[in-house]
């Protein structure tokens, strides 16, 4: 690939401002110093900046605490969007599904548009759990009418799994990811969704992550998530 989109990819800089310091000799590959933006490099090569060395990185991999008040959107001019919590400098990254503004918890972010479309199409291999707290009363056969699906305008609900903790408390599992659909399927029951919490995704939990914190999944748990994108 060419040196600028390998520095513009993993560093603050444009690719003008590469220009420039290429212009200054600030930049080094393997040794030798660079002359121009178009100079192709590898992935592996040893590349410095000002003598410091910068590691490519083809994908990155994020699982994050969403908090309440972030927009799942790469940018929105009246509220804040969740790439503004997260400590990298690539421009290519999304999220995998979204998360409401008000609700909280476990949300991946990528730029391997692949393993995203994939876990998204691949929607009946990859459970989502939420925390719910809800007010109204929960009807007797709630987790059976969760079970059989419900028939909404766009799609009917594959089954769902309710754990009622609570009067006002419960861990609902879904694999689809419709639009606010846990809220909708709370509301087909009577009940109004008053916080939600995606507390696993695809078996990825919360654990050792505060809220708005996030980490960078070990490989193993990219391959494993690659396999469930891939079983569809
Ligand atoms: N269901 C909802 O209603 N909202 C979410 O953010 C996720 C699932």
């Amino acid at each position: 690939m060419r040196i600028d989109k390998f520095l513009a990819d993993m560093t603050p800089y444009s690719r003008n401002d590469i220009k420039k310091l290429i212009r200054k000799g600030a930049v080094a590959a393997d040794g030798q110093i660079i002359k121009s933006g178009s100079q192709q490099v590898e992935e592996d090569s040893e590349v410095t900046l000002f003598d410091e060395p910068v590691v490519y990185r083809r994908y990155e991999y994020y699982l994050m605490y969403k908090p309440a008040g972030y927009l799942c959107a790469n940018y929105d001019s009246r509220d804040p969007v969740v790439f503004e919590l997260l400590d990298s400098f690539r421009r290519d990254l999304s999220c995998v599904g979204r998360l409401d503004k008000d609700a909280e918890g476990a949300l991946l972010i990528t730029n391997d548009g692949m393993l995203n479309h994939q876990l998204l199409t691949a929607s009946h291999h990859v459970d989502k759990k939420y925390y719910v707290e809800f007010t109204g009363e929960l009807p007797a056969d709630a987790a059976e009418v969760l079970a059989r699906g419900i028939v909404f305008k766009e799609f009917t609900s594959l089954p769902a799994q309710l754990e009622v903790i609570d009067e006002h408390s419960a861990f609902l599992t879904i694999c689809e990811g419709r639009f606010h659909q846990v809220k909708r399927m709370f509301a087909h029951l009577g009940c109004e969704v008053s916080y939600l919490r995606r507390d696993e995704f695809a078996s990825l939990t919360l654990d050792g992550l505060e809220c708005g914190e996030y980490r960078m999944l070990e490989e193993e748990e990219v391959a494993r998530l690659k396999q469930l994108g891939e079983a569809e």
